[in-house]
């Protein structure tokens, strides 16, 4: 049995360490969705969003996981005889290709191994020799701890390919690294809240750019739970299309008033530092996964060069300090294991969670 009282410490990419002021916004009273205090906290909560993200567009707030968005960005907009490409790098962007091929739509797929980047050449040589609706990119893939060049890849198709949309699965990246979304000219971004915004899981935060609002207008079959149609209507009165996940908005509007009194430039220092510091301990004692260049400032993924056992190194360590972090993801047990380091989770407690680990493999 869990004791609640001692509950164990997340070191694991998500759902990660949530501070107990947080927890409390979720013990706060209830308030009726369609109420002027909702709407009220919904505003609010949205405003802050808008500044976090530095856009003037549309937020939406969907009582879902993050898979939830995967799928609502391509039933809204890519229309069933429209070709989306997928770039793929590790399990969760394949995944996210194998949702768009369940939604019936043609799907396309760039592929690179596990642990390199997508890179501008190679979306701009697929992008130039087909017809694309929209192209799919993962900002932080959490299987391999990478960082994809974002930002580049997005400034090159605002450049060569404006009219082709762009989705940004930023799941493991919102807020633990900058997010210019209308500088960027993307079209979707989502995450859940159980990675940097330190919420438990339950509520994924989306933005929607009008063009892509304007889009799934016209495409039909848009499905009902996640139609962007209704999101916006909804949003037009500070609402939700169906009851929200009223506590989590709560506590997400508490973390966004933190982040904002912050600063993002801190927040994004702050995550660069705790990357810095994991970074510099994995290269000393095994290796990083991943390229350097492009290694996350949110998580570590730890390639196994000296054989441990990672689960029993794991267990241990849960024994011993009730604290655990990831195994390597899917194909990657055991190769490697995995570091959060975002939201609420500070270099104190990573320089104790490195002292453990060290104290179990020397
Ligand atoms: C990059 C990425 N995308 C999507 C997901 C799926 O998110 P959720 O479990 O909130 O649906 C995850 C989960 O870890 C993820 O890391």
């Amino acid at each position: 049995m869990v004791d609640w009282k001692n509950p164990p410490r997340l070191f694991i990419p998500g759902p990660v360490k949530v501070d107990e002021e947080v927890l409390q916004q979720l013990a706060r009273p209830t308030l009726g969705h369609r109420g002027k205090e909702y709407a009220q906290l919904h505003g609010q909560t949205v405003d802050m969003l808008k500044k976090i993200f530095f856009t003037e567009q549309n937020i939406f707030l969907s009582t879902s996981s993050a898979s939830g968005i995967w799928e609502a960005a391509i039933r809204n907009c890519v229309g069933l005889d429209e070709t989306v490409l997928c770039t793929c790098c590790g399990a969760f962007s394949d995944k996210w290709a194998d949702v768009a091929k369940s939604c019936g739509r043609n799907v396309e797929e760039l592929k690179v191994d596990w642990g390199k980047p997508i890179l501008p050449e190679m979306v701009d040589e697929k992008l130039a020799a087909g017809k694309y609706a929209a192209v799919t990119l993962v900002y932080n893939e959490t299987s391999t701890g990478l960082t994809n060049p974002v930002y580049e890849i997005s400034r090159m198709m605002k450049e060569k390919y404006p009219d082709v949309l762009v989705f940004v699965d930023a799941v493991s990246a919102m807020v633990g690294l900058p997010l210019h979304f209308d500088e960027l000219a993307w079209d979707v971004t989502f995450a859940s809240v159980q990675k940097a915004f330190a919420i438990p899981p339950g509520l994924a935060v989306a933005v929607v750019s009008n063009r892509a609002l304007e889009k799934s207008r016209n495409v039909p079959n848009r499905g009902y739970y996640f139609d962007f149609q209704q999101f916006a209507k909804r949003a037009q009165q500070s609402q939700t299309p169906t009851t929200p996940n009223i506590p989590h908005i709560m506590a997400l509007n508490y973390q966004c008033e933190k982040l904002l009194t912050e600063g993002m430039d801190n927040v994004w220092q702050r995550h660069k530092r705790m990357g810095d510091f994991v970074r510099a301990w994995a290269g000393e004692k095994f290796d990083l996964f991943c390229e350097q260049e492009y290694a996350s400032n949110t998580l570590t993924t730890v390639k196994n060069t000296r054989g441990i056992n990672v689960a029993e190194t794991i267990n241990a360590i849960q024994e011993k300090h009730n604290t655990i972090f990831g195994n390597g993801y899917g194909k990657l047990k055991e190769q490697t294991f995995r570091i959060a380091h975002m939201g609420d989770i500070t270099l104190d407690d990573l320089k104790e969670l490195l002292a453990w680990i060290d104290d179990e493999i020397d």
